[in-house]
């Protein structure tokens, strides 16, 4: 599908839950979330019979996130049905990890095209104090697990002022042997995370290079994303930087969202979406439902109003959207 500005949408990112077993201060809050009730939610074969409408547009990556995918029951069977589903190229998802391991031979199996590790610190004593839960051991056993497995690894990690500034060559130590790529994701002034500072990718880079020696911008691409690379004497895997403020790249753009509600998300910036649960359980057909998502996607922002527009700007919380 070609939007209006011309940019080739074929990557649709689908949150499967807004529940989380973590509780990440930037994310949510303490007491959790008033969970979306049971019937707000699409069912997954509801969400199956969806990507159906969206295959035939043309979109034919998908990425399964949440709050915490994994969390969802029957989340595994899911992906491995999306998987199989004709038109379907790549499947990946984003984890926090603490469920991982289990679900790892299934990923296995199914050929699964990727997995986003969610990494902020390996310190134990940071991670309770930043996701408000124990678990650090368990995302670290699921790490090296997904490391020896054969599915492409990433690490996404998001710098924070005061709370992993200290850490993040340590991090970044991953990519020496481990894992494909490590990420330093620019803090959205999303909801919660309006009250913390992010770190300035060229603040990282300096950081990285006076521990590891210089970095060396990489042209080659590496997944769907706006990351853009760098290379380190002696890592195997690469350095990567989202930084959606400093670097709008919204001219990219190849995305669309769905959230657990049956919401189709133009862009993660903005605060609006179109409804395609009620379509659906009214029982649209394929056909009209391709009609309600192309005609939405004429609808797709030009590019994030961070700056210019913050009463635009999405007050949801990023469990809400899965990033
Ligand atoms: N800005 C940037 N990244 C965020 N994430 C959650 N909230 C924000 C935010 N405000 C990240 C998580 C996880 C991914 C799903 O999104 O750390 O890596
Ligand atoms: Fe795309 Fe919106 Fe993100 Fe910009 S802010 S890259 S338009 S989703």
């Amino acid at each position: 599908m070609i939007d209006r500005y011309g940019r080739n949408i074929d990557y649709l990112r689908i949150s499967i839950t807004d529940r989380c077993n973590l509780r990440c201060r930037y994310c949510m809050p303490e007491s959790g979330v008033e969970p979306l009730a049971h019937d707000d939610i699409l069912r997954l074969e509801e969400v199956l019979s969806l990507c159906e409408s969206f295959t035939a547009l043309g979109i034919c990556k998908f990425k399964i996130t949440g709050g915490e995918p994994l969390v969802r029951w029957n989340a595994v069977s899911f992906i491995k049905k999306l998987k199989a589903m004709p038109g379907v190229e790549q499947v990946t998802i984003t984890t926090n990890g603490l469920e991982l391991a289990q679900a790892l031979p299934d990923f296995q199996q199914c050929h699964l095209d990727g997995i986003n590790l969610s990494l902020d610190t390996l310190d134990a004593e940071t991670f309770r104090q930043l996701t408000r839960r124990d678990g650090l051991d368990k995302a670290l056993q699921a790490l090296d697990l997904a490391a020896a497995s054969n599915i492409p690894l990433k690490i996404n990690c998001v710098p924070i002022q005061g709370v992993n500034d200290q850490e993040l060559p340590h991090i970044a130590e991953l990519a020496r042997e481990k894992v494909q790529a490590v990420r330093f994701i620019e803090l959205m002034p999303i909801g919660l995370a309006a009250q913390y500072q992010g770190i300035p990718a060229d603040r990282i880079r300096e950081q990285l290079a006076a521990v590891f020696g210089p970095l060396r911008e990489d042209n080659g691409k590496i997944g769907n994303g706006p990351a853009h690379y760098y290379a380190i004497e002696g890592f195997k895997g690469k350095i990567g930087f989202i930084d959606a403020l400093s670097h709008c790249f919204c001219q990219q753009c190849n995305r669309l969202r769905l959230t657990a509600d049956g919401t189709l998300k133009l862009c993660l910036a903005h605060d609006n979406g179109v409804d395609l649960k009620t379509p659906l359980r009214a029982g649209a057909s394929k056909e009209e439902l391709q009609t309600i998502i192309s005609e939405a996607v004429l609808n797709k922002p030009a590019h994030h109003a961070f700056s210019e527009h913050p009463e635009e700007t999405e007050g949801k919380g990023m469990y809400r959207i899965g990033g």
